[in-house]
């Protein structure tokens, strides 16, 4: 029987660890050598942190995976039968793993002054304050964990940056690390998150690739050798890709820069097909066919949401700024600005349809996450759909099968507020298209694909207008109903 432990001794970090670590899978069990357990910690457990180690934990069950947090409420969550992320899959598999070799604890430096390997996962959202205010990525998390590390790491570790960031951040951890006297030395190795939200558990399952970036030293290469002989557990080792750690940090940044371009190239023609008769499904079928340019990524939609694309493209703009390339920064910034346009665009359609006044209008909107599956709402369309509609006077009734009501209420309205009166929150979809003028799509759940529309229909003023921003329905049987149903790009 072989034994899929990596041994834990000191100086693992250096020659000793290669070599070691290509013997991974193979050291028998019942051999005398003294193995522990790697023990790996993750700080941050939201939506990558989580799910990222709960695959670990998962596909290595000799692994003790701790994920640390100081959100109490949060680690409380993990702990109970309602995960604080709805994720396809997720349940089981943390079901699987938690207090086997998976735990969740707010024991933040106890779990690092543990581990071999601690993967930081806080968040890096857009800085709102100071210098690059609204594009720089705000670093202050990704420096308090260092600072955390640094404090309390008396054993070597590897250093794992999870978190989306700059490129070049890695300089700063180890600038921190080297200036607390008595902090072991530690490798730092990028291995940037590529999953999805909705689809987490399968693209951690089977990742396009595993990128893993740290120093060409003899030690950088035994950490990436190390972090690479984990994921080695379920992943192709050919899906495996080292770089150095500037090629690696920048390439999650222009990753999702593509991605989003994507959208917001098919979401501009979306605007020409709607003046000129053509269909954007069939132009983004006939050109996705082209396999230079390949089908994904090019639905047309209200504009796309999420965590990510935003904060990730003026991320880069900002970087290209600061190293002097205007023109760069320019044609990326171009993104945004046509998905800004593409929201406002949407939520100014309804109004013209509705012959220029949606005041005292009951609009019915349905879907309010970013996508389908999962419950994050940041920075989704939604949000900025309603925040037009209610600035015309419109009555705002949504819908979502996972967004909280107080999560609407709170996203559209502002924290701490007082709540707007003309919007609510319904508990069904039937409840909030009852006697609406008008019902918007914005998030393409599949429940929205089969509702019942002829008895929809029934139940609203005339003319009865359908506005569809993710062209999930069928616009000709809804006008055959007598819809007044428009999609985006038709
Ligand atoms: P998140 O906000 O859901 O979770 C981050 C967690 O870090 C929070 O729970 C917060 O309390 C915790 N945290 C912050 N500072 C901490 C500290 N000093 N000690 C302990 N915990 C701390 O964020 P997320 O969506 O999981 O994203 C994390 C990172 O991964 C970001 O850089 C993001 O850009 C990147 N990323 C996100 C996705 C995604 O789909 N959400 C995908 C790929 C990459
Ligand atoms: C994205 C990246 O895909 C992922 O690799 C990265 O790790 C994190 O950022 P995520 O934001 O979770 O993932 O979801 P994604 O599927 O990329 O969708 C982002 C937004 O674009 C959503 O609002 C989605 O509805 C929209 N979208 C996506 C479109 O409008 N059209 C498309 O063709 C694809």
């Amino acid at each position: 029987m072989l034994r899929n432990v990596l041994p834990r001794v000191p100086g693992w970090l250096g020659k000793y660890c290669l070599e070691k670590s290509h013997l991974a899978s193979t050291v028998p069990s019942d051999s005398h050598h003294p193995f522990i357990p790697m023990k790996i910690c993750c700080v941050g457990a939201g939506y990558v942190g989580g799910p990222t180690m709960s695959m670990i934990a998962r596909k290595a069950p000799d692994i003790q995976v701790t994920v640390v947090d100081l959100n109490e409420r949060r680690i409380a969550a993990w702990n109970s039968d309602v995960l604080p992320v709805y994720e396809p899959g997720l349940d089981e598999v943390v079901r699987e793993a938690r207090g086997r070799n998976l735990f969740f604890s707010t024991d933040v430096k106890g779990a690092i002054a543990e581990a071999d390997i601690v993967f930081v996962s806080v968040n890096t959202p857009t800085k709102t304050y100071g210098v690059g205010a609204g594009r720089a990525a705000d670093l202050r998390y990704i420096e308090s964990v260092a600072r955390t590390i640094a404090e309390v790491a008396k054993t070597p570790k590897i250093i794992v940056e999870k978190s989306t960031i700059p490129v070049r951040t890695a300089s700063t951890i180890q600038e921190i690390l080297a200036a607390y006297p008595g902090t072991a030395k530690c490798q730092v190795l990028s291995n940037p998150e590529f999953l999805a939200e909705g689809t987490a558990i399968a693209d951690l399952e089977k990742p396009d690739r595993v990128l893993i970036g740290g120093e060409r030293t003899p030690e950088g290469e035994a950490a990436i050798e190390t972090l690479a002989s984990v994921y080695g557990r379920w992943v192709p080792r050919e899906r495996i890709i080292t770089t150095n750690l500037w090629s690696s940090e920048l390439s999650k940044l222009v990753a999702n820069a593509f991605l989003a371009q994507r959208i917001s190239s098919i979401n501009a023609i979306s605007a020409l097909c709607e003046a000129t008769e053509a269909d954007v499904d069939e132009v983004a079928n006939a050109i996705g066919k082209d396999s230079r340019i390949g089908p994904k990524f090019l639905k047309a939609s209200v504009g796309f949401g999420g965590s990510c694309f935003q904060k990730d493209v003026l991320n880069l703009v900002y970087l290209c700024e600061h190293f002097g390339l205007p023109e760069v920064a320019t044609y990326w910034e171009g993104v945004i600005k046509i998905n800004d346009w593409q929201k406002r665009r949407f939520a100014a359609k309804i109004v013209r349809s509705l012959f220029n006044t949606v005041a005292d209008k009951r609009i019915a909107v349905l879907g309010f996450a970013f996508k389908k599956d999962t419950n994050d709402t940041r920075e989704s369309a939604a949000i900025n759909v309603c925040r037009d509609l209610l600035t015309e006077h419109a009555n705002v009734v949504v819908y979502d099968p996972k967004v909280p009501a107080d999560e609407i209420i709170a996203d559209v309205c502002g924290r701490g507020v007082s709540p707007n009166p003309r919007l609510s929150v319904a508990k069904t979809a039937y409840e909030a298209c009852a006697g609406a003028h008008a019902i918007a799509i914005v998030t393409e759940w599949d429940e929205f694909k089969t509702l019942d529309y002829e008895k929809i229909y029934a139940g609203m003023p005339k003319p009865a207008f359908l506005f569809d921003g993710r062209n999930i329905t069928d616009l000709a049987k809804l006008r055959a109903i007598g819809f007044r149903a428009r999609g985006i790009g038709k």
